[in-house]
């Protein structure tokens, strides 16, 4: 059994005294669960005053993307060492908006996830089609090059503590969520993918967030779903109910 995660991606959303009165209200809301790992992914500045007020508490704080190396001239970059330093777990790669804006590649990709391996960070690695993709039938062409150049030089006794999150970039921000169905297909195909690389145990140990306009009323579903072991939240995480109501839902056992 896949221990579930639910991850919020603020996005370039919250101050820093924003993001930690978030977190004060998400507190209470989720006091109940036991069983779901529940990860705030908030903007760089608020990273370190998150970390700081989360100590302590089952909830850990990731950032949204990060530098590959330790230190360099690299003028507006994190690098994970800072992170770490920071109290930061977790870190999110290769999200579509950064691939969109920011020239981020799969071989960006792959650079990330080996550093942020060899850092401790348990990486959250964002994949997913675009709609012309789909609908010209690509969608597993697409996510097994994503997968595998990802994953491509990786020794996978290291892979342990990997994440993926599929999320197909017609979903992202547009209330168009992809079906149970839909995303089950997918992590189907990427769960295959990674067990090519990695072998079963850890194709079988990794978990598959689903992520696109995830919002109170479809995640009972989507967590219905056999390959589906959690969520990648971006505009249903920025209110405290929304987001803790997500969390309830994906710590229920599905039937
Ligand atoms: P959304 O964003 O939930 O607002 O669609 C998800 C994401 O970009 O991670």
């Amino acid at each position: 059994m896949r221990n579930r995660l639910i991850a919020a991606n603020w996005k370039m959303h919250k101050t820093p005294a924003e993001s930690t009165a978030f977190l004060a209200s998400l507190f209470p809301l989720v006091q109940n669960n036991t069983s779901a790992e529940i990860v705030i992914c908030p903007a760089m500045t608020s990273l370190a005053p998150l970390a700081d007020a989360a100590r302590g508490s089952s909830i850990a704080v990731g950032a949204q993307t990060m530098h590959w190396l330790d230190s360099g001239a690299y003028t507006g970059e994190t690098s994970p060492t800072m992170l770490t330093a920071m109290g930061v777990t977790h870190v999110l790669i290769g999200h579509s908006e950064r691939r969109q804006y920011f020239n981020e590649t799969d071989t960006t990709v792959n650079l990330k996830l080996k550093s942020a391996l060899q850092h401790g960070l348990v990486p959250i690695v964002c994949v997913g089609e675009h709609i012309n993709e789909r609908n010209r039938d690509l969608t597993e062409d697409v996510l097994r090059l994503q997968i595998s150049v990802a994953l491509e030089g990786i020794d996978c006794e290291k892979l342990g503590p990997l994440v993926v999150a599929y999320e197909p970039v017609w979903a992202i921000g547009t209330g168009h969520t992809a079906t149970p169905e839909t995303a089950e297909d997918a992590h189907k195909i990427i769960r295959a993918e990674i067990r090519r690389h990695a072998g079963e145990e850890i194709a079988a140990g990794t978990r598959i967030l689903y992520g696109g306009s995830v919002r109170p009323e479809n995640a009972g579903s989507l967590n219905g779903m056999e390959d589906v072991d959690g969520a990648l939240v971006g505009g249903a995480s920025l209110e405290s109910d929304s987001f803790a109501q997500i969390v309830a839902l994906f710590a229920e056992q599905p039937a």
